[in-house]
Order: structure tokens, then sequence, then C-alpha cells
């Protein structure tokens, strides 16, 4: 008998629940026809069978294709291993699927995670580029795409979206998020969870989400990777929690905890994160699952003595599932013989895993996701690569267009320089997935050679991303003065943000400001080409030069969006969710800071004793919210219905937005809002609302947005969150530097 059959009839016979098709078993629920066969199956399994479920193992890959660490084929077939991270394409799963169904007693199939974070093979903008922007609607998009490439891949399962707030470029996972700002991360987090899972996980283009990495990965001290994170609880609270709240809220079935300690207690054995507040106060019915060998790393973290009392903490914690460390494969046993651990609690560890392979319905069909035939039709499809395509569009900001210095003319005789113009590999950014650079049709040199006529596109590397070497200047130099204008793509390699890729300097690497200061002394428009991970210093680079177009790592069409944006074919309307420092030393900023006791006042420079530096602004080179178009926008009007609000009451703000500049464009409308006087010190400004709004040039568009009273609701000073009654000023405008202010008064009735 076969093994699908084994485990069919084994639940069968003890109850009569299995309905085989549960389609309607959809997502977040617990859902009682699933319960019932979860524990139908978990009263059939032994000790170590049920140990098995809470195990996964990385496969590894090298240059000749995908190969299991000695030992982990076995761990399969014996059951040892439940869940398989790190394998793709349909070929290779049903191959280690196989195993699991046919080899195992109860042949419960495999759960194959990776860590698809923007795009599997298609690759869309790192996500930091996809938040900037502002695109809710294409960001869900984007992710649903992915889901649909990696499920095709024989894929269950991505380790996103990942919810740290960032406030600190220095740390290179900064990438990887949806920048510096709470209510936006909180909005892109709900859309990426329902890209991904769509709203029913039985459907084989859907994939499980994971909310990572819980909690507060963000803050790591000093931007240093893995490092210590210590808080309060109000910050935890108010400014980290929220956006992996949303995405649980929006149904995402996994979170993984994350490697840093907080308050001292390290987050794969923090119970006060992992079930008070993620089971007890949320209401989190899914799976908790490790970061990559985290409970191993309770001992150099010092909480724990040994392996085994690592295992302890962390299921006692909450922990349903260890990644890579095998620490609950080899000492849960022990642990529930000593009755350190109860059997019920991994019980409970072990239906939460299983739910998910009913509610995938693997547990039916373990081989739905294996289909050579979609697969070939999904990946890279022309359909997919268009999603990455628009959404690289959408994701560019363009800081500074002196003099209109672009759009560039077809006409215009180029030079392109720099170390990025033509590397495929740099467009993919560090989370690529399964992508390849041979699926980058074009670099952006190659897209800027299409848009151009012929003959007019002349390159020069004329430096590395991270050498010293000069000797490309002059050739370079040469070029740029046979041209019209000058394009400079430069930055940080793909290598330099990501995870362990934290800098304490963010200048451009290696001699790239020398060539463009170089360069701009030529007299020519010069344009730079930013590609980045992070939000940098280049402070000076932007005074040298016309025009900055932040790119970040756009993805496999990332080339053709790029290019597609200089010649004006698009138009760019992408913003800032990072503020841009001056310097290293005013980080961490952001935007929605506390005004203090002594604010500083820019008109009164002189006066001593305030909050600020000697050597530099408090003001940061480009704010939170900020982006520019070829075209221009001018707000007015800005009108409130009402300058009162009663308790649990609502206002409606409108304002009026015209396009006046000369192209058709996207505008990001931002509405900030500000307590003035509160039991505890509040922020000067806090983001409450956004719509992203096309405007024809010529046009206007008002604007509505509805002021409810939860969106003035903070952490009071007894900790309870509500209103508190006052004055509240709203700012309407483009950017986190708007003075476009109405004030109304949050009354005590
Ligand atoms: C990262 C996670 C990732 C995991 C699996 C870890 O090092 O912190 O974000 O999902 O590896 O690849």
């Amino acid at each position: 008998m076969n093994t699908i059959n084994k485990i069919l009839l084994a639940i069968g016979l003890l109850a009569s629940v299995v309905a085989c098709k549960h389609s309607a078993d959809t997502i977040g629920h617990n859902n009682d026809k699933i319960s019932q066969r979860v524990d139908s199956l978990l009263n059939l399994m032994t000790l170590e069978e049920k140990i098995g479920q809470t195990v996964l193992f990385t496969s590894r890959w090298d240059v000749t294709g995908p190969v299991l660490r000695e030992g982990e084929e076995d761990a399969i077939k014996t059951g040892k291993c439940g869940n398989i991270f790190n394998a793709h394409t349909v070929e290779y799963t049903r191959k280690l699927q196989e195993l699991a169904v046919n080899e195992t007693r109860l042949g419960i199939p495999l759960l194959f995670g990776y860590d698809v974070i923007h795009g599997h093979q298609t690759l869309t903008p790192i996500s930091l580029g996809e938040s900037a922007s502002w695109d809710l609607k294409l960001i869900e998009k984007s992710a649903r795409m992915a889901a649909r490439e990696a499920a095709a891949s024989g894929l269950h399962w991505t380790f996103a979206p990942m919810c740290d707030i960032g406030r600190d470029p220095r740390w290179g996972r900064v990438s990887e998020g949806a920048g510096e700002d709470t209510f936006l991360g909180e909005q892109i987090a709900a859309a990426r969870v329902r890209g991904f899972q769509g709203n029913d996980l039985s459907q084989t283009n859907t994939i499980l989400a994971c909310v990572k990495h819980m909690a507060a990965y963000g803050a790591s001290l000093a931007g240093r990777d893995y490092n210590s994170v210590d808080m309060s609880d109000r910050v935890l609270r108010e400014t980290y929690l929220p956006p992996y709240k949303a995405a649980i809220d929006a149904g995402a079935r996994t979170v993984m905890t994350s490697f840093n300690d907080l308050d001292g207690v390290p987050a794969s054995a923090n119970r006060y994160l992992l079930t008070d507040i993620l089971r007890d106060e949320w209401g989190f019915d899914g799976m908790v699952v490790t970061d990559y060998t985290a409970i191993n790393e309770l001992i150099p973290h010092g909480v724990a003595k040994d392996e085994y009392e690592a295992g302890v903490l962390a299921m006692k914690a909450g922990v349903d599932m260890d990644m890579e460390g095998g620490v609950f494969m080899d000492h849960l046993k022990e642990a529930i013989e000593n009755g350190e651990i109860s059997e019920e609690e991994l019980n409970n560890a072990v239906r939460n895993v299983l739910r998910l392979k009913f509610e995938l319905g693997i547990m039916d069909d373990p081989f739905k996701y294996c289909n050579v035939v979609r697969e070939r039709e999904e990946v890279l499809s022309e359909k997919n690569r268009e999603t990455a395509y628009e959404m690289a569009v959408a994701s560019c900001v363009l800081l500074k267009n002196e003099a209109n210095v672009l759009p560039l003319k077809k006409d215009e005789k180029v030079a392109v320089i720099g170390p990025l113009a033509n590397s495929k590999r740099d467009l993919l950014g560090s989370w690529k997935a399964a992508g390849k650079p041979q699926a980058v049709e074009a670099t952006i040199l190659e897209a800027i050679t299409t848009n151009a006529a012929k003959g007019k596109v002349h390159f020069v590397k004329g430096c590395d991303v991270n050498t010293e070497d000069r000797s490309g200047f002059s050739k370079a130099i040469q070029a740029a003065k046979n041209a019209d204008k000058v394009v400079m793509v430069m930055g940080e390699k793909w290598n330099m943000s990501g995870e362990a890729a934290c800098r304490t300097k963010l200048d451009l690497p290696g001699v790239q400001t020398d060539l463009i200061s170089q360069i701009a002394q030529l007299n020519k428009p010069v344009i730079l080409v930013y590609m980045t991970g992070r939000s940098m210093t280049i402070e000076k680079e932007v005074e040298a030069v016309d025009a900055v177009m932040n790119v970040w790592y756009p993805g496999t069409e990332g080339g053709r969006a790029v290019a597609d944006l200089l010649y004006a074919k698009q138009i760019p309307s992408g913003k800032l969710t990072m503020t841009m420092p001056r310097n290293v030393g005013q980080i961490p900023i952001y935007y929605n800071y506390k005004n203090t006791g002594r604010p500083f006042n820019p008109e009164k420079p002189k006066d001593t004793y305030k909050s600020r530096y000697l050597d530099v602004e408090n003001t940061p080179l480009f704010p939170f919210g900020y982006g520019l178009s070829y075209t221009t926008f001018a707000y007015s009007k800005l009108l409130l219905d009402k300058n009162t609000m009663n308790q649990g009451g609502e206002l409606n703000i409108t304002v009026d937005v015209t396009n006046t500049g000369d192209y058709d464009g996207s505008e990001v409308v931002q509405l900030y809002i500000r307590d003035h006087v509160a039991s505890v010190t509040r922020p000067l400004k806090e983001l409450k609302g956004f719509e992203k709004v096309f405007i024809r040039k010529g046009e206007t568009k008002t604007i509505r947005f509805a002021i409810t009273e939860d969106m003035l609701a903070f952490f009071r000073q007894d900790m309870s969150f509500g209103t508190e009654p006052g004055t509240f000023t709203v700012f309407v405008g483009a950017d986190s530097d708007t003075q476009n202010q109405v004030e109304f008064t949050l009354l005590n009735q």
C-alpha cells in the first residue's frame, strides 16, 4: 500500500472526519474539521514522529545542484526531519517528498520553505525599494506573483514578509524591510501577506507567509547585525510590534523568531513575545519557527548552558519548529522523559505544524505543488516580467533634477560611466532566491542603449565599486567630455547590504565619489543613478551632480525600468520610506522624532543649550516621504469639515492636488498628525494616511481622508491604549516636511 493511502486510511479509521476536499478550509482559522484530523493523526504518532515534525533542515546546494547535508536524507526517511528549506524546483522537491511519503511509517509530507523575499526567479526590486512605491495594490500583486512562481517550483512557504522597522541604515537588513515607519510598515506587511497567501491556502498558487523577525530585530544596537536590543515596552508596542501584528491580522500563518535578545531575553527563549503577546494578546493560532540555528545560539547568548537547556527554554517560550539547529531533534525526547517538557506541550507544537499541512492540502495530495508543466509556464513568464517591470518603475525615487536635466532625449550623446552600469548580478539585490543573472534581459547600460538613437551611447566603467584603482578615470573623463550628458551608475554592490552586511561608513565606497567630483568639474550635466539597499550619506555627491535617481536593486526587469524612466517613457513616482541622513553621526534619524524640552529653532541658530549638533544640522539630507517627478504638484484648499471631534467621532479632510507640470504623473499624498499635549511625549508628526494618485497634466484632483478617533490613539502613561482630548494638527502634503496644516480639537465627550 502506498503511504498516501496509509495515512489516509489511518486517519480515516481513527476518526470518520476525513473529507478529502477541504478547499473551504482556508486561512488563519482554527478550523474544526482540520483540528479533528490533526488530533486523529497525532494519536497515531510516536514521540519520535512527533518530534520530527518540529524539525526543519536546509538542503545544501552546490554548483552541480542540490545536495543534502550528510545524514539529512536519512533524517527525512526516518521521520526525524519533517520539513525542508532551501530546496526548490518540482523535480527536486518531488524527490525529497517521495522520501517522506514513501519511506516513513505514516507518510506525512514535508513542508518546503524558502526565502522568497522579492520574487522567486522573476525578481522585483528589493523590499525597501518596493516600499518606496507606496503602492499597496502593486506590492500585493508583486507578492502574488512571487507566490505563484514559488508554488509552481514546489514551494509551500516563504520566509517573508520581513516586518522589522528600520531606523538605522548601518544595519544591512533595512534593505529587506519597508523602511522606518510603523503605519506604512503595517499596510505593506498586510499587503504582502495577502499577496503570498491569497484567500485560499489550499490553492496550488498560494504559499504560507512568515512574519519575521519577532521581535524588534531592526533595533539591533549600533546597526550591527545580531546585536542586542533594549527598549521600553512603550517603544516596542508603539513602534516595532504593530507591523508584525498587522501581518498576523491579515492572516499570516507562521512567525519567525529574531536573533536578538530583547531586554535580556533572546527572542527564541522569550515567552513574553512568543506566548504572552503573540498567542494570548493577539490570538495567533499559527506556527512559530525559529530563525536559523537560533535555539543553539541561546548558548553563546548566555541563557542556556547546553543544547538540552536551550531546547527546553525555546519550547517553553512558544517555539514550534527548530530551523536547522537540530536541538529539538536531539534533545526533546529526553526533556519529555525527564518531565521538563510535557508531551502536551510538544503536541501543541506538532498540531501547529500539522494544521498547516492540512490547510495547504498536502496531507491529501503531497505532490500537488509538483507540476512540471505549470512550473515551466509560470517561472519567468512574460506576465511576471511585466509585474517586475511595473514594480521597478514605481519604486525608483528621483531625488534631484536641477534645470530639468532629466529626462534624457533620444538624440543626446550620453556617456554612461560607473561600475554598476553593466552589471546583471547587482540588479538582483541580496535575497535573490532562485533568481539568476542570466534571466536579466538588459543591464541599465543595455537598456539605455536601446532607448537612445543609434551610436549615441558610450560606456566607460571608470572604476570599481570598492577598490582604490583610479586607472580608468582618464578614459571616463574623456568620454564625459565628448558627451552631451553623463549618466553615472554607482552605489553599493548587491552584497553590501542584507544579512550580515552592516557598515559604519555610508559614503559611496571606493573611489566613486572622487570620479563623480572630477567629472562634475567638466560642467556637463551629470545624472547619478544610485544603486543601494539602504539610505546612504551622499550629500557631497548630490551637491556635485545635477540629478539623482535612487534605483535600489531594481530586479530582473530593473535595467529596462531605469532606462525607461531616464527617457520619460515612464514618469518617476517613488518616495523615500527611510530618511536619508547627512552623516552617520545623525543616525538613528527618522521623521517622527519628539520635540524635546529644548527644541532647536532654525531661526535662532546661535542659541546655545538647544538640542542640536555643533557640526551638522539636525535636518536630514532628504526626509521620509520625499521624491520628485518630472511633473510638479501643487497643494491647495486643505479643508476640515469640522474643527472638533467627539469621542468615537470622525472628521473629513480634503485637499486639492493639481498637476502643474508638463507630464501626466502620480503623486503620493501623505497625511500626518501631531498630538500637542498628552500624558506622555508624542512625536512631532506621525503618518496616518496616504494615497497614491494619478493626475493628468493640468488636472486637479480632490483627495479625501477620514480622520477617526483610533488614528489618534497611543499608549498612555499607564500603558492603556486610547486617546486623550486636546488639540491636534493635521498635515497633508508631498513629504514628511510639509507644513500645509490645519488644527482640530478632540473633545472630552
Ligand atoms: C535569516 C532569515 C532567513 C533564514 C533562512 C536567516 O539567517 O535571518 O531571515 O529566513 O536565515 O534562510
